[in-house]
């Protein structure tokens, strides 16, 4: 369906001097008529201002580099190369109502605390000697490892490695929070965080799976998962079983959500993480929801089909799907998997009810390519 003249209960109404001069005396008193903008404020399907994009590491990198020269971190407040959609520099969002950026940390380095209304994650690129302090509790973090900072937790970071930088994605709800203008900032009155004595005791804590703490650390009442890191070590073997024993998602391939142990679900309120696998040779099907994807590639190369156009990957390389978008993943290799972490807005859209989803179901499930 598209916008037409001659469909019931769409605006149609054409314009006449009568009704300009109207216009104008409406909005003399901040009022407008509905009529003008109905259909481009209620329009028959989503349609996202984010456009697919693609952002190569190969490229980003050397100038993600290149600013630890230029500017230090603590002045920068976080020394990070945001991505910007195309179609959203207006608000500073990657996709949809989501932000990411690549930050680096070179060696030895530390920055002081803060918090804020946006949910942060991290998911580290490159580097050995990562860690960042979350609430207290200090989490170290290598290639592949996702961690969590939920909003209004105190965080800082650092890289303790002596030798080379760390580069880790940062994700956010950056745009969404001031879509609702509740953004707020703090920096850490003492500068750092009190620490806790144990490295990684969250996942030392709730990191069993299925085995959860029984006695002791209960009564967690926090709207975000307590399990702060999830990492590569046991998310890939994860993986790696579920294939053994499933076919997986005919969209996704084998994938699995980062979740909150306690509940289930997501690992904070207003984002969702997943890891995706695509065993080799594997291309899936063709399908479109509600909500905002941003994919990191972790492992392998393939290529991406969506909204028609084809964005081939490798490893490190960042990409979007927008909202209600068709999509489609393809490996490259016929011997090698091909691994995508990716993380979303769909527990905003399952909580507020927007969440829709639909297959495709032409050309066996594939769209055609421009
Ligand atoms: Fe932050
Ligand atoms: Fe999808």
């Amino acid at each position: 369906m598209t916008y037409s003249d001659d469909v019931l209960g769409r605006a149609r109404v054409g314009e006449t001097p009568e009704l300009k001069a109207y216009y104008e005396r409406l909005a003399g008193h901040e009022a407008g008529a509905l009529w003008t903008v109905a259909n481009e404020i209620e329009p028959w399907y989503p349609q996202p201002k984010s456009v697919p994009t693609h952002w190569s590491y190969a490229d980003l990198r050397p100038l993600v580099l290149e600013s630890l020269d230029l500017v230090k971190a603590d002045d920068a407040g976080r020394r990070v190369v945001m991505l910007v959609n195309p179609g959203r520099k207006d608000i500073s969002a990657a996709v949809g109502m989501l932000y990411t950026g690549l930050q680096v940390m070179g060696p030895g380095e530390s920055m002081t605390a803060h918090r804020h209304q946006a949910a942060a994650l991290r998911f580290v690129v490159e580097g050995q000697g990562a860690w960042t302090v979350v609430d207290g509790q200090k989490l170290k973090v290598g290639p592949r490892d996702f961690a969590i900072t939920p909003n209004w937790t105190w965080h800082e970071h650092g890289n303790e490695s002596d030798d080379a930088p760390v580069i880790w994605q940062d994700g956010l709800d950056i745009p969404l929070v001031n879509a609702h203008d509740a953004g707020f900032y703090e920096v850490h009155p003492n500068h750092y965080q009190e620490r806790g004595q144990v490295v990684n005791s969250s996942l030392l804590t709730y990191g069993a799976g299925e085995l959860r703490p029984y006695g002791f650390a209960d009564g967690w009442t926090k709207p975000y998962s307590p399990l702060f890191a999830y990492p590569w070590e046991q998310a890939y073997p994860a993986l790696l079983n579920a294939a053994r024993a499933t076919d997986g998602s005919p969209y996704d391939g084998v994938i699995l959500e980062y979740s909150n142990p306690l509940t289930g679900g997501s690992v904070m309120p207003t984002l969702g993480a997943h890891l995706q696998m695509l065993r080799p040779g594997e291309a899936t099907q063709a399908h479109r929801h509600t909500g905002s994807v941003i994919y990191n590639v972790a492992k392998g190369s393939g290529h991406s089909v969506i909204a028609g156009r084809r964005f081939d990957w490798t490893e490190g390389d960042i990409f979007c799907v927008p909202s209600w978008a068709w999509h489609e993943h393809a490996n490259a290799s016929a011997g090698d998997d091909a691994v995508l972490f990716s993380f979303n807005d769909f527990p905003v859209m399952r909580s507020l009810a927007f969440w829709r989803e639909e297959a495709y179901l032409d050309n066996d499930g594939h769209q055609p390519t421009n």
